[in-house]
């Protein structure tokens, strides 16, 4: 689903011919994507690096990307009814992500999904934890985070937070509502 989602946004965004070379380059030139199979991570993680190179993007920038298209594909594809049930506004859909994961890993055996800690400090504020058991993946969060505050409609900015020596999570954000 993940390798099914990048092929189908880069080909949008940059066109079908980028993608074929950027398959070619990862070396998986007729990886056959459908929604299902559980690759490797290492093909996902092989075909955003060759992406970086063929497209000349920043990795930070195209996961950051690639999180906020992540929003739009799963609200609009498959997964319309998994999304409206999840919640209806920002903070009620993040205090639901981890059933709604762990609903998936149903379907999709195999699944490592996230983890997301979320705190209301304050009616403008709100803290997020995520945890996981992959690394590198705080931009693509990031750009997650963004592309549901503006699927809500909701007018906030999402702040990367310094990591503490001794966290044990992968990063944490502060999602602050603009005046
Ligand atoms: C209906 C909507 C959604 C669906 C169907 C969905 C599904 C998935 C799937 C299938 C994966 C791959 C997991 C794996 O291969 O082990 C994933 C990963 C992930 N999802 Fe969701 N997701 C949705 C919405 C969201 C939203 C709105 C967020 C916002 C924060 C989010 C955060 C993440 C993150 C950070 C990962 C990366 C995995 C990691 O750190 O290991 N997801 N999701």
């Amino acid at each position: 689903m993940v390798n099914k989602f990048i092929g189908r946004t880069i080909s949008q965004e940059y066109g079908e011919p980028a993608w074929q070379q950027i398959c070619q380059q990862a070396g998986y030139p007729d990886l056959p994507i459908d929604a299902v199979t559980n690759y490797p991570d290492a093909i996902t993680f092989d075909l955003v690096a060759a992406a970086c190179c063929v497209l000349q993007a920043p990795q930070n920038e195209l996961l950051q990307l690639l999180g906020q298209r992540w929003v739009s594909f799963t609200a609009q594809e498959d997964y319309t009814e998994l999304f409206a049930v999840t919640g209806s506004d920002f903070y009620s859909f993040m205090c639901q992500l981890n059933k709604m994961h762990a609903s998936l890993q149903l379907q999709m055996p195999g699944l490592k999904p996230p983890f997301f800690h979320v705190e209301k400090l304050t009616e403008q504020c709100i803290l997020i934890e995520y945890y996981s058991e992959r690394h590198g993946l705080a931009a693509f969060t990031q750009g997650l985070l963004q592309g549901l505050c503006e699927y809500f409609s909701y007018p906030a900015q999402v702040r990367l937070l310094e990591s503490g020596e001794n966290s044990d999570y992968e990063a944490a954000f502060m999602v602050e509502e603009l005046a």
